[in-house]
């Protein structure tokens, strides 16, 4: 029953005190709704305004990758140490527990396998199961300059707009063709044309000149990928260099599940990432955390 009598008064008004109007630290998101900004908050870390993702959508096209022929082995024990797991919803529902607690960011495209034409991708996944999922985002493949580009640029516009719906950002993921340069010129172009389409925040990859144009023309968050292996200590750079010249994150993949210590090389990526811990510190813990397991 309602209790109409003897309440306390209501006084503690703060007469006086202004109610803070905070804005909103990432890039681009300051206009959007609680929800976005919620899910946003779950993706970069609001103290660091960073992230460290950890892909492991591969097998979307590339099937059984090296480090994740098992996902329920290599993938379980390095989720506490990532921001955001990206995977598929075959991998989430069949390889990770929901108590992991992480956010998730879904890939949200397909069709495609590396026998045929990447570019001809599709969207794979309606929007109820990404909510039915909880998760905090959602990735789509745009393939500027392709073969089937319109039709990978259509899928993200479908997936925004479902996403804006529902206060769920979506990710467009530029995928460099083969017969593409990994450069300034045409990762400007993609990451640009991704974020005036309406995307939250974009992923691609680092480039060794120009990296901090590409970073300056893009008005919402850049994430990179980390691309094929390469030596520890060059993984750190690249981490450390895109992040010195805009980045404001990562969503490394191979480069952390093929290391010979992935969880003592997700958390030099996170010292890199989100405390500006210089490469060759970021190796030198790398190799004690490896030495100490
Ligand atoms: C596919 C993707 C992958 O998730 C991503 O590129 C893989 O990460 P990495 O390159 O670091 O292995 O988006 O295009």
């Amino acid at each position: 029953m309602a209790d109409t009598t003897g309440n306390k008064d209501a006084k503690n008004f703060g007469i006086g005190v202004p109610v803070e109007t905070e804005g909103y630290f990432l890039k681009g998101s300051c206009h959007y709704d609680w929800g976005m900004q919620d899910r946003l908050s779950r993706i970069f870390n609001p103290k660091s305004g960073k992230t460290v993702m950890l892909a492991f959508d591969h097998g979307y096209f590339m099937g059984p990758t090296s480090g994740l022929e098992r996902m329920d082995l290599s993938v379980v024990p390095l989720a506490p140490y990532a921001d955001v797991l990206m995977c598929t919803r075959g991998a989430l529902r069949t390889s990770i527990p929901p108590t992991s607690n992480k956010p998730v960011c879904l890939r949200c495209s397909g069709g495609i396998s590396i026998l045929k034409e990447l570019s001809n991708e599709e969207v794979a996944v309606a929007i109820d199961d990404v909510i039915r999922l909880n998760c905090s985002a959602m990735a789509v493949q745009v393939h500027i300059g392709a073969e089937f580009e319109t039709q990978t640029v259509n899928n993200m516009f479908k997936l925004i707009d479902a996403g804006m719906r529902h206060g769920i950002p979506t990710l467009g993921v530029t995928a460099v063709g083969k017969d593409m340069a990994r450069d300034a010129r045409y990762l400007g172009l993609a990451t640009r044309i991704i974020a005036e389409m309406g995307a939250q925040f974009v992923k691609t990859y680092y480039c060794a000149e120009k990296f901090e144009e590409v970073t300056a023309g893009c008005p919402i968050p850049i994430v990179i990928a980390g691309g094929k292996k390469i030596p520890e200590l060059d993984a750190l750079t690249m981490a450390y260099n895109a992040i010195d010249q805009g980045a404001s994150g990562v969503d490394m993949g191979r480069n952390i599940f093929q290391a010979d210590n992935p969880i003592a090389m997700l958390k030099a990526v996170r010292s890199v990432v989100h405390e500006g811990n210089k490469p060759k510190d970021a190796l030198d813990l790398y190799n004690t955390l490896k030495s100490e397991s």
